[in-house]
């Protein structure tokens, strides 16, 4: 990795924002390579130089994996001209170049995304062969039936004649129009197509998991935090 300024690397860790790092420099509480420094906008090497924070060796990750809950009308992409995009809304303190959302959610649909500059990682949870379960709740416009569920649980074949794998699918709604939906794969407009496919139109679609870990209730529309190593781990899970 290049050399990058300090308050900037210790910043993108999460534990600490900027001008918590000003401080701490301030009060001789960072130290680079033994020394004791006050300027946080020197350059290091975050893996080759020694950094300690308030008598602490300095954990840096090499990868970043951010959880956002993605608000309507923002785009999943890295950069898409006019557009807002999922990588937007990655504060300054948390951004580095390379983001990219691990997995697309549609404009339109809410919830979940994980952002990472960690191509393996993205790869291994989203390639056909390990493609980890991801839960979403859809609001239909018309109530969903039992031929329908059996439909959803067998394998639907999309209007395009792809054969999808079977999903599992529970009403969470006395009125029938509320369903939980776990899928392993992640075709375009899965989902909306699934649906259409039983005579049936998706109004609202939120994703709440990706493997074993869900979307934090904590984050309003549009906020995102850093994933640790445990949650992480999570996503591989299911
Ligand atoms: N299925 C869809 O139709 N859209 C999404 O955004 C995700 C899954």
């Amino acid at each position: 990795m290049s050399q990058q300024r300090l308050d900037k690397i210790i910043a993108s860790q999460g534990k600490y924002s900027r001008s918590d790092v000003k401080k701490l420099a301030r009060n001789g509480d960072i130290t680079v390579n033994g020394k004791s420094v006050s300027d946080c906008g020197m350059k290091v090497d975050p893996e080759k130089d020694s950094i300690t924070v308030c008598g602490e060796s300095f954990g840096y990750s090499r990868f970043i994996y951010i959880m956002l809950n993605k608000p309507e009308g923002v785009v999943s992409a890295s950069r898409s001209p006019g557009e807002k995009t999922v990588v937007d809304l990655v504060p300054e303190e948390l951004y580095r170049d390379g983001l990219f959302p691990a997995g697309r959610l549609d404009k339109d649909t809410t919830g979940f995304v994980l952002i990472t500059d960690d191509g393996a990682f993205a790869h291994d949870i989203l390639s056909p062969k390990k493609h980890i379960e991801k839960t979403y709740i859809a609001q239909l416009d018309r109530p969903i039936g039992e031929a329908e569920l059996d439909e959803f649980r067998s394998g639907i074949t999309l209007g395009d004649g792809y054969e999808c794998l079977p999903a599992s699918i529970s009403v969470l709604s006395d009125d029938g129009l509320i369903v939980e939906i776990k899928l392993r794969e992640g075709k375009y407009h899965q989902i909306k197509r699934m649906a259409a496919a039983c005579g049936s139109h998706v109004n609202k679609l939120h994703r709440v998991s990706m493997g074993g870990l869900e979307l934090d209730g904590s984050l309003n529309p549009g906020e995102c935090r850093l994933l640790d190593d445990t949650e992480l781990a999570k996503i591989k899970e299911v």
